[in-house]
């Protein structure tokens, strides 16, 4: 007889439902529904303040006072065992100023995968990290002396050494030339359709949303979109992404009046 029973159908690299988080006083993030698809990019937009850096904690882990539902590679977010599959570039690049990019590199790859036996493949995966960020010309510099862009893309560098599953960024492309931004972008698809990883990157940069598979929109710590970009164009009879979140904007603005005035 034949097998009908293949492969379950793919779960999603992140799965959310009803994700609240406060901070301080504040709700920051309100009862968030969303899925971010596997070997995709995905791009997180909004305004400052709207909460993109906060879902991103949640996603790592690394946020307290989080409810609801937060799935990540199929485990609880912030499950030990995730620590390794998934890759994070803060807002704030993270290197050490007095050491150089390799040492900063060699530091971070021992900490991943530490013991003698594994020198050969930490020096691979170095190598192969600082080559992916164009970095290899300045392999030897210390990173005190490199400008804000080099920098940051040495922090982007220490996020691919693990060659992680999930690749969270937090706005990785802010204050780098347009160059080096198409070529980061290249980067990131090509780590997506080639070698298979999962990327969410937060951008306020509306030009950069056409440049990812889906979209998650977000306002005032809510999700207004979650779509690709031509749904959104589509959908919104906009000719750009940016006046398609205008447009949602208007709606959500107008929607909130509405229900002011019939209560
Ligand atoms: N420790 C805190 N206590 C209270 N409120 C906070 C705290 N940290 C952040 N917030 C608030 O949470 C909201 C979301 O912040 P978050 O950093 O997630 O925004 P963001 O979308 O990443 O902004 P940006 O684009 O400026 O990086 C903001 O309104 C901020 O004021
Ligand atoms: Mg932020």
């Amino acid at each position: 007889m034949m097998n009908y029973s293949s492969r379950p159908p793919e779960e999603p690299a992140v799965h959310a439902q009803d994700l609240t988080v406060v901070r301080g006083p504040r709700t920051v993030l309100r009862g968030l529904d969303f899925t971010v698809p596997r070997g995709q990019i995905t791009g997180l937009l909004g305004p400052s303040g709207c909460g993109k850096s906060t879902l991103m904690r949640a996603v790592v882990g690394t946020q307290a006072k989080v409810t609801g539902t937060l799935d990540v590679l199929g485990s609880p977010a912030g499950h030990p065992t995730l620590r390794t599959r998934i890759g994070y570039v803060t807002q704030a690049p993270s290197v050490y100023d007095d050491l150089t990019v390799r040492q900063n590199l060699d530091y971070f790859a021992a900490i991943l995968d530490p013991g003698r036996a594994a020198a050969d493949r930490r020096h691979e995966n170095v190598t192969r990290a600082i080559a992916d960020v164009d970095l290899t010309t300045h392999a030897d510099a210390l990173a005190g002396n490199l400008s804000g862009g080099q920098r940051s893309r040495v922090s982007l560098a220490v996020a691919l050494l693990g060659a992680p599953e999930l690749l969270v960024l937090d706005e990785p492309t802010v204050g780098l030339d347009p160059v080096l931004r198409r070529d980061l972008w290249q980067l990131f698809h090509t780590l997506a359709t080639e070698r298979g990883a999962t990327l969410l990157i937060s951008s306020h940069v509306m030009d950069e949303a056409e440049r990812c598979h889906r979209l998650l929109l977000m306002r005032a710590g809510g999700i207004l979109a979650d779509d690709t970009p031509d749904a959104l164009r589509t959908r919104t009879g906009s000719d750009t992404v940016e006046a398609a979140f205008l447009h949602l904007v208007d709606e959500a603005i107008a929607a909130g009046r509405t229900k002011e005035t019939t209560r």
